[in-house]
Parts: C-alpha cells; structure tokens; sequence
C-alpha cells in the first residue's frame, strides 16, 4: 500500500479510520499528523528486505521522541548528529549501545559527550578522530567514495566538493594510525545521499563501498566489525513517483554483503521509515494575486524553499480540479512556497501536505515570529495522541535571559 492509498479519496480524509478534519478541529492548525501505523509498516518492510541487518533509525529526520520510542520499541537502534541528538534518544529508551554518532565538525566537548557514554563514533575526518586519538577502542571511519546519490545537490553528500568523509586512501592511514593508537574494533560509514528510489543505483553504490571497505580493510591491517551503508532510501512525493523496490534491495545487497568476510550490515535510514507517515494540515486564510495564503509556509516546511523539493497538497475534504496554483505561507520572504495545488479552494478550507513526516518538523524554525506547530499521532487503535504541543509564546522567552 502506498502513501497516496492511506488516506480515503474525495471527501473524507483520515488516517487509522480518524477523520484529519477532525482531528484539525480538536488541535487547531497548522498541525502534523501522524500514522503511527505507516511507521511501524515502513520499519517491517525494511526490516523483511534487510533481515540481518540493524537498522538505527536516522533521528534527524524527526526527533520527536514518541517516534524514536515507538521505533525503539520494534528494535530499532539511533543514529545521531549531535549531543542533543543522543540526549533525545537516551531519553525515549535507546539503550546507548544501540546509538551511533556521526557528526561532522564536530567539537572535542561533543566528541567527549558521545565517548563518555560508550556510543560508538563516525568520525568525518582524520582530524576529528585526532582529537580523541588513543583513547577509543572502537573506531569508524566515515568513507567518501568519490560519487554521490542525493536527489538534489542540497542533500548529495558523498563526491567532490562536499564536506563529508575520508578519500579511500586517506581511510587506509587513518586506520593504520587508529591500529597503531590501540584501536581493536573497528567500523567503516557511508553516507553518500538522500531520497534515492533507484534500487539497481543504490546497489551499485553498496557493492563498489564494498569493495572499497575491502581493500582499507586489507591495506590498513583491520578487519570490520560492522559496515554502516547510511540512509539514503527514498520514498514518492508525488503519485507520478515510483516506489522504491526495498525488497530487491535487501535480496541483493544481503547476498553481496555475505560474499565479503566483514561482521555486520548496519543501515542508518530516516526518511524511508517516517517520511510518508507523517502529514501537515493547514488553513486557507487568503487566496490573493494568483497565490493560495495558507498557515503553513517556510517556517513549517522548509523544503521546498532549501532544495526545491516537491510536495503534494490536496484540500483535505471536497476535492474539485481547478487551476493550478502556488502555496504560500506566512512569511515575509518570496521563497515562502509549499507547492502547488490544483484544486480549486477558498478562503477557510484546509489543505494537507502529504510526506511531511521527515526533514518538516525537525527543520522547522521560528522565524517572523510562528510558533512550532503541534504534533498528533494517530496509534494504531484509533486514538489520537498530542505527542507534542503547540508552541507558545513562553517557548520564545524560555531561553531569554
Ligand atoms: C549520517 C547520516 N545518516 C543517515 C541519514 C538519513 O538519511 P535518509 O533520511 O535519507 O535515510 C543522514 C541524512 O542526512 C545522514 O546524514
């Protein structure tokens, strides 16, 4: 069942059987909703394609952490970005053993926070690694392979002219120095893109890292315990989109990976397991020079305006095909575009953005003065669940001093 099936066609819109004008009703909009059910089935599906593998869900495509909770509660590992990061999943169960950290430019107090904790590190670069250098006896690298695999240049971050990871002759030294330093187990990561739905790219990608991890495992004198291929598994935005083929992916990559003599397959992904579970409502309060005014804009969802991704918007109930017109939003900026609608709607009506479940919320800011929206999940049974509130203005002064 794909995304664009999960919510009734033409006039009633609902998640779980819950009607979202409903739910629009009781909290208010803008508002994220949330198909705990669609999370727990985009998880299984993966899990099915990757049967051996462990899967640390990426908590930066959404750190809300009833999330991370209820993905903790399938099996799910964390992968994070930052101390905070770590504190949200320590928070919502994560057991620190089960917690990755792969930052970049990372600062020795961050790199200190993760270390005293036990949490197993990605280091970006050799000289972050320095920084903690003797003192760590599990060790990865993070590994640029020299090609990236992001749907846009904005999230591409594997290749020339990024910022991420060592060449795979640097690796061999860095390993060789972590050997030297008395580093005994030891990892390679890769993160090189997000949002690819090309599962024969995406295997081609996996098979080459192999053979890379292969010859800085033989060079440098160190075997793998786990091999980390990030996250990077896309999902459709539009009904136009394929879906991504998990199933031959996992057959594939699994049987590829046992023909290497390395420990474990980790994956790191975010927007695959939350990216379509998640959808924003919103109100129509203007429709104005050609452009439909609603209370979601760039502050919400930061997409579009960043890298230019697509959304699809659908007035949530009464759906009549009109001309197409541009989203916008509340901010004072001329990038403040959701996407584009092409159903007629006025003043008053609500709209959804469908696939806001990653990289909305967790980007969001505040900007020109907007409350973070609230956030709901709809559970399994039917009920619904304010996981968080909706900002209000003692949020704004609660770190004014
Ligand atoms: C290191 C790392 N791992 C995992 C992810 C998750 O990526 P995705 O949401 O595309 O699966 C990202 C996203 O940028 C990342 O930087």
């Amino acid at each position: 069942m794909g995304v664009f099936d999960i919510f009734d066609n033409g006039s009633r819109s609902t998640i779980s059987g819950v009607s979202l004008d409903r739910i629009a009703d009781i909290y208010g909009t803008p508002v994220i909703v949330y198909s705990a059910r669609r999370i727990r089935d985009n998880f299984t599906r993966l899990k099915k394609a990757f049967p051996e593998a462990s899967i640390f869900y990426s908590v930066k495509a959404n750190d809300n952490p009833r999330i991370i909770e209820l993905l903790g509660g399938m099996g799910s590992g964390a992968d994070t970005a930052s101390p905070f990061e770590i504190s949200m999943s320590i928070f919502a169960g994560i057991d620190t053993g089960n917690i990755l950290y792969s930052p970049n430019n990372a600062s020795l107090r961050d790199l200190e926070f993760a270390y005293d904790r036990g949490i197993t590190i990605n280091f970006n670069s050799f000289t972050q690694y320095s920084k903690m250098r003797g003192k760590m006896e599990r060790i990865s690298f993070r590994i640029n392979p020299g090609f990236g695999l992001g749907e846009f240049g904005g999230i591409t971050t594997g290749g020339s002219n990024t910022k991420f990871g060592l060449d795979p002759d640097s690796a061999v030294l860095a390993y060789e120095k972590a050997r030297e330093d008395g580093s005994s187990e030891f990892g390679i990561h890769m993160m090189i893109g997000s949002n690819n739905r090309n599962h024969l790219q995406l295997y081609e990608a996996y098979s080459s890292f192999f053979k890379v991890a292969d010859r800085i495992s033989k060079e440098a004198g160190v075997k793998f315990e786990f091999v980390d291929i990030g996250g990077g598994l896309g999902i459709p935005y539009s009904s136009a989109d394929k879906d991504l083929d998990i199933a031959s992916l996992g057959s594939m990559t699994t049987d590829e990976f046992s023909r290497h003599g390395f420990g474990h397959l980790v994956l790191e992904p975010g927007r695959y397991i939350v990216g379509d579970a998640g959808i924003i409502i919103g109100t129509v309060n203007d429709v104005h020079n050609g452009f439909v005014g609603t209370d979601i804009g760039m502050n919400i969802n930061i997409r579009p305006a960043l890298y230019g991704a697509r959304h699809t918007i659908l007035p949530l109930s009464e759906r009549t095909e009109g001309e197409e017109m541009t989203v916008t939003g509340q901010i004072c900026e001329n990038t403040d575009r959701i996407g584009q609608i092409a159903y007629r709607v006025m003043e008053g009506d609500r709209l959804m953005v469908l696939c806001a479940g990653a990289y909305v919320y967790s980007m969001s800011s505040r900007y020109n003065g907007r409350p973070r929206p609230a956030e709901v999940m709809i559970m399994e049974d039917g009920t619904d669940r304010l996981i968080r509130r909706r900002e209000d203005f003692s949020d704004f002064l609660s770190a004014v001093v």
